[in-house]
This record gives structure tokens, sequence and C-alpha cells, in this order.
């Protein structure tokens, strides 16, 4: 019965790629953010026109909560050693307002912007009106697409060696429809939202990540055995997606042996597609299994906007202040954003000393087995900058 239903569901005509994914087709001298504003996909929304001054871009700079400020510090310390050609915009959101008038102003500017960098912004408030502000700001944005990179260090010393694995997540809906209610007393339905639309948008923007990228093979995590219109309509979309591009293996995976499975032979998997909930899920266990929440970085893409951000999203509120975090999650985060931009020397000068502090100098947080602070890890990546 849900096959035949999925069936009569049809897809979206005339989505030919998507943007971020696109690079390669596209002339050598465009970057990304050009790529990304000059041939979106789907215009669906008006645009701000971008601000750009001089060869240099504005970047709304988002610090959020817990460990956000601090590591944002050293970013701008790490930048402005390199002269990195970007200004930062900040804006702060305050966690105990329940009216949303700074995400609103949050959102502007990345609208103007095009791009942001950002920390886990907090929601103090329990009340159920008041939505989550990351999760607005990703659907007002309209950034569909998460990607997180997850790549082991050599330096970081850990069960599993070299994995490899890119997980593609679905940003905007499924279980963060944030759409509950109270049926009747002691009854609380909770929705999860897919849809044709966004399904085969972020199916085709794996597939041609995983053509670009040179990558085998894309798995699809579901659970279509008991969601089976949701997760169904899901599953359905990437297969038929699948057809499209005969050189990339496809397989999919139930969430529960996928867990297992990636906790016991994660070298089987190499592009990973989920929906939102399996997607933060899956990228914890992944963040984990490569050494933990400080390492990894995660980008967020729609047709106009990214968001640059570190991978499991976390606060890291109890370590706030005390010079122990793990600053290298939001430093790679900014790397991936000079890229997006086309800075690619910056990006490089800031990657390479990173690689070195982190895998040949060993300097190291405790989070991951060292005995460095957080200070120290980001001198040692400045001292590195231009002698690797
Ligand atoms: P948390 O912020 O308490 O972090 C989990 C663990 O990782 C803690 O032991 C923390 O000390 C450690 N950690 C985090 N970042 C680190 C860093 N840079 N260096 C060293 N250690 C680090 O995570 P929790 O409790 O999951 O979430 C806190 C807040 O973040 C909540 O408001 C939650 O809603 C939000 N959040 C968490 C997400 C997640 O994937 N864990 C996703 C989205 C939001």
């Amino acid at each position: 019965m849900a096959v035949r239903l999925l069936s009569k569901v049809k897809c979206l005509p005339g989505i030919q790629g998507v943007v971020y994914a696109s690079a390669s087709a596209a002339p050598a001298q465009l970057s990304d953010f050009e790529l990304q504003h000059k041939t979106p996909v789907i215009r669906k929304q008006k645009n701000i026109p971008i601000a750009q001054y001089g060869g240099r871009h504005a970047v709304t700079m988002l610090p959020g909560g817990g460990i956000g400020p601090e590591c944002m510090g050293y970013v701008r310390e790490i930048f402005k050693y390199i002269g990195a050609p970007i200004d930062f915009e900040l804006v702060n959101i305050d966690p105990n307002v329940d009216n949303d008038d700074d995400v609103q102003y949050a959102i502007t500017t990345i609208k103007r912007n095009g791009v942001g960098l950002k920390g886990n912004i907090e929601t103090k408030s329990e009340a159920a009106y008041v939505t989550s502000r990351n999760v607005a700001l990703r659907n007002e944005l309209d950034m569909y697409a998460y990607v997180l990179n997850c790549k082991s260090f050599p330096g970081v010393n850990t069960r599993h060696k070299d994995i490899d694995i890119v997980i593609i997540r679905q940003n905007t809906e499924g279980e963060y429809a944030m759409l509950e209610h109270e049926s009747v007393r002691g009854v609380i339905e909770s929705m999860k939202v897919v849809t044709a639309s966004n399904s085969e948008r972020v199916a085709r923007f794996a597939f041609e990540f995983a053509k670009r990228n040179g990558r085998k093979k894309v798995t699809t995590v579901h659970k279509a055995n008991i969601m089976k219109l949701s997760d169904g309509l899901f599953l359905e979309t990437s297969r038929r997606m699948a057809q499209e591009y005969p050189d990339i293996e496809h397989n999919d995976m139930i969430i529960d042996n996928c867990c297992m499975q990636l906790v016991a032979r994660p070298h089987q998997f190499d592009v990973m597609l989920m929906t939102n909930l399996y997607g933060s899920i899956v990228s914890n266990v992944v963040c984990g299994l490569l050494g933990g929440a400080g390492l990894l970085s995660g980008r967020n893409y729609g047709d106009h906007y990214a968001v640059f951000e570190p991978g499991t999203r976390n606060t890291g509120t109890a370590i706030a202040g005390k010079n122990i975090a793990n600053p290298i999650a939001m430093i790679n985060a900014s790397v991936d954003m000079l890229e997006h931009l086309g800075h690619h020397y910056h990006a490089g000068l800031i990657r390479r000393a990173l690689d070195k502090t982190i895998n040949i100098d060993r300097v190291i947080t405790p989070d991951c087995g060292g005995t460095a602070s957080s200070s120290e890890v980001v001198d040692s990546i400045i001292k590195n900058i231009g002698r690797c």
C-alpha cells in the first residue's frame, strides 16, 4: 500500500544539480560563493544584493552560547595574523529573551552577506511557542542540506583509523518540524514532516556531491520499515535518484543497524544520506569515533546562503571559560568558510598549520587525549602558519 502510494508522488521537474556540487562543471575562476549566488538552482527567495567591499567579504558571526564566544575569539586571532580578507558582522542573540527580534536581525544580515559563521545558539525558554533559534535560522534561510566531512586525524588516538565518511543530512524538516500539540489531555502528538520536494533536492545534492568528489557509494539511512510513508518517501526518492547516477553504488540501511555498523565497521560507509534527526544522531556517533565534539565542522547549504559551524552543534557550556575547549571544530568551520568564498590561499595557510599542530606536533586538548590548553593549540597553529 505504502509503495503504491509513494509511486504516485511526483518529483519536482527541472532540478538540474546543486549549487555547491556543481563547482567542477563551472569555469574554474568562480568560487563556490559566486556559483551559489550567480547560478542558483531554484530562485525561491528574492535576495537582498550581496555586500562585497573591495575584494573583501562581509560575514555574519554568530558566537552563540557556551564555548562559542571564546572559539570565535580564536578565529579572529588567526584571521588577523594571516590578514584574511573577511570583515565580521557580529550578531549576539540573547538566549533569555522569548521574542525573535535578534534572530530576525541575524537572518537579515546573513541575507545581506550571503555567509555566516556560527556557534550553537541557545534557546533557554522551555515554552512550547518559543522555537529553536538554530532551527529557525536554517528554515528561514532554506538551508536544506547539511554536510559533515568526517575524516580521521592521524594525530588523534582512536579505535578506528582512516575513516573518511561524508554525512549529508536533510536540514529543514523531518522530526525538526517543531509541530507538537496535546490532542487530548496526556497525549502529545509530534509531527514528522517529509516532503517530496525537499527529499528530492537533498538526494540530488548527495548524488551530485558524490559524483563531483569522486565518491563511490551513497547509503540512504532510514526507518521505512516502521515509518512507511515519511521515511518511505525519503527512501523511494533516493532510490529513484540513484537511477540517474549509475556509476555510483546505492544501498540503504535501517538507522538502528546503521549505528551498530558505524561503531563496528565504519569503513564500509562513503557518503551517507538521511533525514534530519538521524543526521544529528549519526553525526554525533561519527564525531565520537573520530575523537569527539571538538574536531569536525559542518556546512549548511541552501540555494542562496551558507552557514558554517562546529559539526555536533552543541554548546559545551560546562567547559566554557576554562581554556580547555577544543578550538579545532570552529577553526575548521572558518576554513570551510574561507574555501567557500574562494579565499583558498588563506584557507590553505590555516589548514596546513592546523594539520601540523594536531597530527605532527600533537598539540592537543584533553578531550582528544592531549594536555594542551585551547590557547596553546591556537598559539601552535599561529606559530606553524607559513612554516609548513
Ligand atoms: P554539550 O555541549 O554538553 O557537549 C557534549 C560533550 O562534549 C560535553 O562533555 C562537552 O564538554 C564536550 N564538548 C563539546 N564541545 C567541545 C569542545 N569544543 N571541546 C571539548 N569538549 C567539547 O552537549 P549537549 O548536552 O548535547 O548539548 C548542549 C546544548 O547544545 C543543548 O542546548 C542542546 O540542545 C544543544 N545541541 C546539541 C546538539 C548535539 O548534537 N549534541 C545538537 C544541537 C543542539
